[in-house]
């Protein structure tokens, strides 16, 4: 399996490998609200996306985090106790339509991060061989092509000092 972790430098357009997480707060007090840093976070509905979002509001940040469809999350029960630090937004970014939308909702705003973590393994589990090619397509579109087009659509919603990260496998 290869995890792909990387941020993209806005400025110079150039892909760098960095933690997110620590380079950005490292060594720092934690920011007043009027300097309030954002994060949207794609595909925050359980797993390592949550544990982000947890994270990021543990830290202070305002997190706009994203879940498919209508049904409740936990990180619907994260929003309960967030004290309104938390949003929640629905995109399936293996639909264009979708990220757009999302985009549209959210073309006012800036984020300091915009994580994009959304991600499927293959299923079932197994090598490159035993694996179906009807479900290989289904994993590369959901995390190759996706996350890219994402980065496209909602680039603009993130200042040249912000950040861009990308969490896949395949
Ligand atoms: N955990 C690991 O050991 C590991 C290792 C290598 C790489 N990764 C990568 O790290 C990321 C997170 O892994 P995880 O273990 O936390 O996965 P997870 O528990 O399965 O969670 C995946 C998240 O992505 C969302 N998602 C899936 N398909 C989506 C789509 N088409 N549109 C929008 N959201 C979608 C899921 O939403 P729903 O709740 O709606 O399904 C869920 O919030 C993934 O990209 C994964 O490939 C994880």
């Amino acid at each position: 399996m290869m995890v792909f972790l990387c941020a993209v430098d806005i400025d110079s357009g150039q892909t760098t490998r960095k933690d997110p997480v620590t380079s950005t707060m490292k060594g720092k007090e934690m920011p007043p609200s009027s300097l309030e840093k954002s994060a949207l976070i794609i595909g925050a509905s359980r797993g390592l996306g949550y544990a982000l979002a947890q994270e990021y509001l543990n830290r202070g940040w305002h997190v706009v985090g994203t879940v498919r469809g209508l049904n409740k999350t936990k990180l619907h029960a994260l929003m309960d106790t967030s004290d309104g630090r938390l949003e929640i937004e629905t995109v399936d970014i293996t639909v264009p339509e979708q990220i757009t939308g999302l985009h549209e909702r959210l073309t006012s705003r800036r984020f300091d991060l915009l994580f994009i973590n959304a991600g499927v393994g293959n299923q079932p589990d197994g090598t490159v061989g035993e694996v179906s090619t009807e479900e290989f397509v289904r994993v590369m579109i959901t995390n190759a092509l996706s996350p890219m087009r994402v980065i496209e659509t909602l680039q603009d919603l993130v200042p040249s000092t912000g950040t861009i990260a990308v969490m896949s496998s395949g």
